[in-house]
């Protein structure tokens, strides 16, 4: 890690005791400088208080970085929109994993690898059956990873970077076979094994849609239209379900248990369970005519409901995501021939009117990847339940990258934040006899 600590300093002053400390100040290579408090509570006995850590740089990182005020989403340095235009997943994955895009022999072995790992031990399928039918995909994804660590052993001690290897290529070869084997098993239909001819997002549409009495060949542009999927949602620095993922892995937890706390952490309606959200709302909504109603409810302040897919915490300027998932939106109506698709014409009816009305404009609510990805789903044939499913498929690579990088730090230490307490102080124990 080589961020610099430059000769400036930031000086903050104690009013009560007049005493003043200098912290040092970090810069990074593009962003906001960063203040170093980590001896702040040796030196004044405070600590900082930033509930959903809006002002917190938790790590260093070399992989992502979001301007959400200019609306910039870079992958190592290069612009989301180049890379979801000219690239294969398995070559963002790579990018993601080792910082750099692979030379052509790199791209094949990386991608033969990865192949290579793509059916899961046996007895992983017979887990499975331990679930209900009705259960949501997203519970079964997060027992099942977990369970990876009961099946691989040969890949959990973190201290070796082979086995770190192996792990990462494991989650990222398997979990498009572990995600559609949720859905085989919810529709009731038996699970399709991994075919090693077919490239990543091929392969992923055919575990999902083939069974064994027909044959199942992906349009290539369905295909592509995964894949570029896949790529917008590969990473996303520090945001819940990857900071859930370091935190777990801080403690020196095994990388299959580390991915199960992400995609716990990513099912949540106001991360990656927006999608399906997004959708359903659509759906609630129903009618162009009804879009006016649902915006007085997101704006009422006494009103718990918000538009589904709207606002970020680091986009205040449109999403660079949501602008490549419009495009593939049309693709794939196009390609599928929908020009009447009603929740397109709703999406579409509630997109201008949120970007016009002051409420929105003013707090820079924006629409957001989600936006769109559920719609392009639908179009594909993917039940809303499946929705998150897919955007965890996605974030692995960017989940094993952040882990990796984050044992590979040296200075990595376990996560353990303070707190404020507003508690009882000290009080005097009463036998339950004397309690009235
Ligand atoms: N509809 C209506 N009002 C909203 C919305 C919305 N979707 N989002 C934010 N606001 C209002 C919010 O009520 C608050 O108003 P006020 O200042 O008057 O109290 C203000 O905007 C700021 O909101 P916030 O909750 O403080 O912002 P946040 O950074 O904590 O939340 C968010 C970000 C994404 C959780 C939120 O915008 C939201 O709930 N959006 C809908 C869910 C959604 O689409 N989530 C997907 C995020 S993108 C995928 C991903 O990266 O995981």
């Amino acid at each position: 890690m080589n961020s610099q600590t430059d000769k400036k300093t930031f000086t903050l002053t104690d009013n009560s005791s007049g005493k003043q400390i200098e912290l040092p100040v970090m810069e990074g290579t593009v962003g906001p400088r960063v203040i170093d408090v980590r001896r702040l509570y040796a030196e004044t006995g405070c600590f900082t208080f930033d509930p959903g850590y809006t002002s917190t740089g938790s790590c260093e990182s070399r992989i992502t970085y979001i301007d959400g005020e200019e609306g910039v989403l870079l992958y190592r340095g290069y612009p989301i929109q180049e890379l979801a235009t000219n690239c294969d997943y398995p070559e963002v994955c790579y990018l993601l994993l080792y910082g750099d895009l692979p030379t052509q022999k790199q791209q094949s072995k990386f991608e033969h690898d990865i192949t290579y790992h793509t059916m899961l031990h046996e007895q992983l399928n017979t887990f499975y059956r331990g679930f209900r039918r009705d259960s949501h995909p997203m519970a079964i994804m997060c027992g099942v990873v977990g369970a990876l660590s009961a099946f691989y052993h040969d890949s959990l001690d973190i201290s070796d970077p082979r086995h770190r290897m192996v792990a990462s290529y494991r989650m990222i070869a398997k979990i498009p076979t572990i995600a559609a084997q949720a859905y085989k098993y919810s529709i009731g239909q038996p699970f399709v094994y991994p075919r090693n001819d077919l490239k990543y997002s091929e392969n992923f549409l055919y575990m999902m849609f083939a069974n064994p009495a027909e044959d199942y060949k992906a349009n290539p542009i369905l295909a592509r239209a995964m894949d570029r999927i896949l790529i917008l949602h590969a990473d996303h620095e520090q945001n819940a379900s990857t900071s859930t993922v370091r935190l777990a892995g801080s403690s020196g937890a095994n990388p299959f248990a580390c991915i199960a706390a992400g995609i716990a952490s990513l099912w949540g309606p106001a991360h990656g369970g927006a999608n399906e959200a997004v959708l359903n709302m659509l759906e609630e909504i129903g009618d162009v005519g009804n879009v006016s109603k649902f915006i007085k409810m997101a704006k009422d302040k006494d009103d718990p409901f918000r538009l589904m897919g709207f606002g970020h915490r680091v986009y205040k300027n449109f999403d660079p995501r949501a602008r490549v998932m419009q495009e593939t939106c049309h693709e794939v109506l196009d390609e599928l021939g929908i020009n009447d698709e009603p929740l397109l014409d709703l999406a579409m009816g509630l997109e201008k009117i949120a970007l016009e009305d002051e409420y929105f404009v003013e707090k820079r609510l924006y629409p957001n990847v989600d936006f769109y990805s559920g719609i392009i789903f639908k179009a594909l044939g993917i039940p809303a339940s499946m929705f998150t499913v897919l955007f965890a498929v996605a974030r692995t690579v960017g989940w094993i990258a952040q882990w990796n990088e984050m044992i590979e730090d040296p200075s990595q230490r376990i996560g353990r934040p303070r707190q404020l307490y507003t508690g009882e102080n000290k009080r005097i124990f009463k036998e339950l006899k004397d309690r009235k």
